[in-house]
């Protein structure tokens, strides 16, 4: 098996093959997309490359693991998952500050994020990724009477007041802009670095304290340092040795970048 807590440098194609079977609860999947100008975002066709990394993925998923593939919205399509992974949720990260300049077919403004699982998800900490209800108060009260609400099989937690489900439209989480304290560098905008917001809905809908989480694709480090961060183990794999050795700097200045921006609690309060 490979050494854990730790990101490794090196093709992961090759490197994912060192993984034992069934041995890891989450994969976080932000690799190619298949439209940039980065020479590793030059693959050919993206959903052959995408069904290959779901054939791979699914020899070293725990039953019941779960898989969140990133990419734009044709990922996956045409491609026959269905033997190796069951698609729960296709979710539209939806960003509305994008530039609207289409002028032939409606502008993109949203990723998918592919969301899968080996069998029956066997981790799901909805209450942990909660987002506040937007509904008045008063609609809330009528609602509440409803005597299919009332009665109904999950009764009134539709509107729990610790939040609400965050659905499969996520356009609460913004992509970084050059103005975002937790940014990395200029460089890292659009292509490589994703919120850590992002990668921490995640992690914890999906994943338990000491669960093994992989991210094959690691970029700066973003789902390395939300493992850290809420006491995940991570396994990293990362082609280009600069943005290892950006992963560790993130990593071993963790609370300088966490305070930053975000509101940490877990790393923070234990030190
Ligand atoms: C979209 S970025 C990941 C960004 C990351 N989620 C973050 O928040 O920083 C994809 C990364 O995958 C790396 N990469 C591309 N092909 C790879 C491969 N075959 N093996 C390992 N890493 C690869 C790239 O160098 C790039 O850093």
């Amino acid at each position: 098996m490979i050494e854990i807590n730790k990101i490794h440098q090196g093709d992961c194609l090759d490197l994912i093959n060192k993984i034992n079977d069934e041995s890891i609860d989450l994969i976080v999947c932000d690799g190619p997309y298949g439209i940039t100008q980065n020479s590793w975002d030059k693959i050919g066709g993206i959903q052959e490359y995408n069904l290959n990394l779901i054939k791979l993925f699914s020899r070293i998923l725990k039953k019941g693991g779960a898989l969140y593939l990133f990419g734009k919205a044709n990922c996956i399509d045409f491609i026959d998952y269905r033997p190796y992974l069951n698609l729960n949720s296709k979710i539209i990260w939806y960003q509305p500050s994008r530039l609207a300049q289409g002028r032939t077919n409606y502008t993109n403004n949203y990723d998918l994020i592919a969301y899968f699982s080996k069998g029956k998800v066997k981790t799901f900490d909805l209450n942990s990724i909660r987002i506040p209800q937007l509904v008045e108060l008063e609609h809330r009260r009528r609602c509440e009477n409803v005597p299919s609400v009332v009665n109904g099989r999950f009764h009134k937690t539709k509107f729990n007041d610790k939040g609400k489900n965050p659905g499969n439209v996520w356009g609460d989480i913004k992509q970084l802009t050059y103005k975002s304290k937790e940014l990395l560098d200029r460089n890292f905008l659009n292509t490589i670095q994703k919120p850590i917001k992002l990668i921490e809905r995640i992690v914890k809908a999906n994943s338990k304290e000491n669960d093994l989480v992989l991210d094959p694709f690691v970029g700066t480090g973003t789902t390395a340092l939300v493992c850290k961060n809420f006491k995940r183990n991570f396994i990293g794999f990362e082609i280009d040795s600069k943005l290892v050795e950006v992963c560790n700097n993130r990593l071993r200045d963790i609370n300088v970048e966490l305070k930053k921006e975000y509101n940490l609690f877990s790393v923070l309060d234990n030190v």
